[in-house]
């Protein structure tokens, strides 16, 4: 046999092998390329948005949001807030050309709100100071975003501090295993009726854990410049319903908004992708409109209804307590909305009314409190249709009369990516319309 001509078959096999392995490899970075970030593999390190943009578009016909749809479905963009005439959504890069084309040819007006979203990231949360720790025994500020561990460390130091009046559960566990904690403050009277707040369900959405510690500092701390109908009840607060995807948030994507449980790749070709959004995990008419089944979609809604350990937990928690149950708050961002049931299709409860006339009393507390106006109405006809809410089953299945869902600041100028010097008077204006609801469930 002669081994060179072996030598240079062997060679020639080689090199054949690897332009072919270059050009399938090559063909798949440019798909790859032309996705947003969610449909690429998971991220070890952390997401970097430079040159990624905010687009606010207008969509005043079903042309323009089929439009939007189909750019979404081909991965060049991603959604962020919106309702039912606008939508604020992230342009990649490598896509701003063909994006902006698109929305030329089909007559779609809009306007760059952030031209850089990993400047406006880096901008958004100023480090933390410690000095705060000796001075009150736990971590928080509210001029920065805290992780979890500080979060949970403040309830836990509130509950040691104050055993007669405040008491921590620990609901469940994530994933991820981490803690899911719930924080009971109450003056103990028999007959109190109960609120629920619970807030950080959507990772992303930073403003609102640091909205619900304000109001559990101000429940602690100043209860008793509160008028006597905040004093008398039970108050169940979760600052942070998905502490895996919070965290995700910190460390690796900023814009992640469901938790982290990997998801089975057989029901989306293979692909492994990860988390539920646990606020369409829920279990009043679970699975129908503005959710999706696809394990790799931001709205993806679970197998079943609750099968989200956070979601679970607080099921059972809420269920399984003896409490009063008389309103229900979840704090969201962003878009500055009050919003009651329903929120799984356009229609309303018998009660609406009730429901109404208190967002409106909440909304002109908030505009007395300095805030902006929030816009007010149920949840599927004044943002969008989405099934699976934990404000519809707080309504629907446990019969908390006041149930909502409030989407703070902002408007848009900043979206998920809030600064933190907004965190102050943010706060006070939720709070402001907290009283509102709470005067509303002692009396209901
Ligand atoms: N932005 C919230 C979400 O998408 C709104 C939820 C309103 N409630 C509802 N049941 N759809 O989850
Ligand atoms: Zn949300």
């Amino acid at each position: 046999m002669n081994r060179r001509i072996l030598f240079y078959i062997v060679l020639e096999l080689l090199i054949s092998l690897a332009v072919v392995s270059s050009i399938t490899e090559d063909s798949e970075n440019f798909v790859q390329s032309r996705k947003t970030r969610d449909a690429l593999e998971e991220p070890t390190s952390k997401v970097n948005y430079t040159g990624n943009q905010i687009w606010k578009t207008k969509l005043i016909n079903d042309q323009h949001k089929k439009v939007i749809m189909s750019l979404r479905n081909q991965g060049l963009i991603q959604t962020w807030g919106g309702n039912r005439t606008s939508l604020d959504i992230l342009v990649n890069p490598i896509n701003l050309n063909e994006v902006a084309d698109t929305l030329r040819n089909n007559d779609i007006l809009y306007n760059i709100i952030i031209d850089n979203l990993q400047q406006a990231i880096e901008d958004e949360n100023p480090p933390i100071t410690h000095d705060n720790e000796d001075r009150q025994g736990h971590r928080m500020t509210w001029n920065s975003y805290h992780r979890t561990s500080d979060i949970w460390g403040f309830i836990d130091y509130l509950a040691q501090t104050f055993p007669d009046f405040c008491k921590v559960f620990t609901i469940g566990q994530t994933h991820e295993k981490r803690d899911i904690k719930v924080l009971k403050i109450s003056n103990g009277k028999v007959g109190n009726k109960a609120v629920w707040i619970d807030g950080g369900m959507h990772a992303r959405e930073w403003i609102s854990p640091a909205v619900v510690t304000y109001i559990i500092n101000q429940l602690v701390y100043n209860l008793d410049n509160e008028p006597d109908y905040m004093q008398n009840i039970d108050y169940y607060i979760a600052p942070v319903m998905n502490p895996d995807g919070y965290e995700y948030s910190h460390t690796i994507d900023r814009i992640w908004r469901k938790n982290r449980r990997p998801n089975d790749p057989t029901l989306s070709g293979f692909k492994l992708c990860y988390g539920t959004d646990l606020n369409r995990n829920f279990g009043y008419k679970w699975g129908l409109g503005g959710t999706s089944k696809d394990p790799c979609d931001v709205t993806y809604g679970g197998t079943r209804p609750f099968s989200e350990l956070e979601s679970k937990a607080m099921k059972e928690f809420i269920q399984g307590t003896a409490a009063n149950w008389k309103a229900y708050i979840s704090f969201h961002s962003y878009g500055q909305y009050i919003l009651y049931p329903w929120g799984y299709a356009s229609a309303v409860t018998t009660d609406y009314k009730d429901l109404q006339n208190v967002a409106h009393k909440a909304g002109a507390a908030i505009r007395a409190a300095g805030g902006p106006t929030y816009t007010i109405g149920p949840a599927a006809s004044t943002l969008y249709p989405a099934a699976g809410g934990s404000d519809d089953w707080a309504k629907g299945v446990v019969r908390m009369k006041y149930s909502y869902t409030i989407e703070l600041r902002d408007d848009g100028r900043y979206g998920f990516v809030l600064p933190a010097s907004y965190i102050q008077v943010t706060s006070k204006e939720a709070l402001a319309a907290v009283r509102v609801i709470v005067e509303a469930a002692s009396q209901a």
